[in-house]
């Protein structure tokens, strides 16, 4: 008997746009109807490469910036292997934060990295059947606004961030979908 391919969903947004807390509403959700369904999440910290990336978003190190580019996408391929593997089994994949937020977090940056240099490390990882993008209006983001410490969380930052998000939105090969947050998430 053939299974059909899982479905791999994606949820994107600036920090604090509560992706996590969607991502296991919508897993809970697909397992009580019946669908087979596991989360991921990236960075996954847990790697050797993740292990990097987690010291480099606590401040704990500094990295050159292209490097740790190169590292958010090797940390995408490394669990590639994995996520095919569910995939073909049939089950569903809800991923917290994909290729999308590698290309807006380090275009983001001051330096003036391409849109294109961002996306050339992460071509041909499996495509997202559906990336949902959780926007959060701007007030909202102001009373959200108390980050922690980590790297990138900053008003200023994630504003350049999410204009970042607006353009890779204009790409109509990949089937976006956006969700307007409001409070309580
Ligand atoms: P999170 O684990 O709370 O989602 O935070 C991860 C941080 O890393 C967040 O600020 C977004 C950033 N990031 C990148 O800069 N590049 C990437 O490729 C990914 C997946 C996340």
């Amino acid at each position: 008997m053939t299974c059909r391919r899982g479905a791999l969903i994606v949820l994107e947004g600036v920090d604090k746009a509560g992706k996590t807390t969607q991502c296991n509403k919508l897993v809970q959700a697909l397992q009580d109807s019946g669908r087979q369904t596991e989360m991921m999440k990236f960075p996954e910290r847990t790697t050797k490469i993740g292990q990097l990336i987690n010291s480099y978003l606590e401040n704990k190190s500094n990295l050159e910036d292209h490097t740790v580019h190169l590292l958010f996408s090797a940390n995408r391929w490394e669990l590639v292997p994995l996520m095919k593997e569910k995939l073909e089994q049939g089950i569903n994949l809800v991923v917290d934060r994909y290729a999308f937020s590698g290309v807006a977090f380090t275009s983001a940056k001051p330096q003036g990295f391409s849109l294109e240099w961002c996306m050339n490390p992460d071509m041909g990882l499996p495509k997202p059947d559906l990336v949902m993008f959780l926007q959060l209006s701007p007030s909202e983001a102001a009373q959200r606004g108390q980050f922690g410490t980590e790297r990138y969380e900053t008003t200023v930052f994630q504003k350049a961030v999410q204009q970042k998000f607006e353009l890779l939105m204009k790409d109509p090969s990949v089937k976006w979908q956006v969700r307007i947050q409001h409070s309580n998430h």
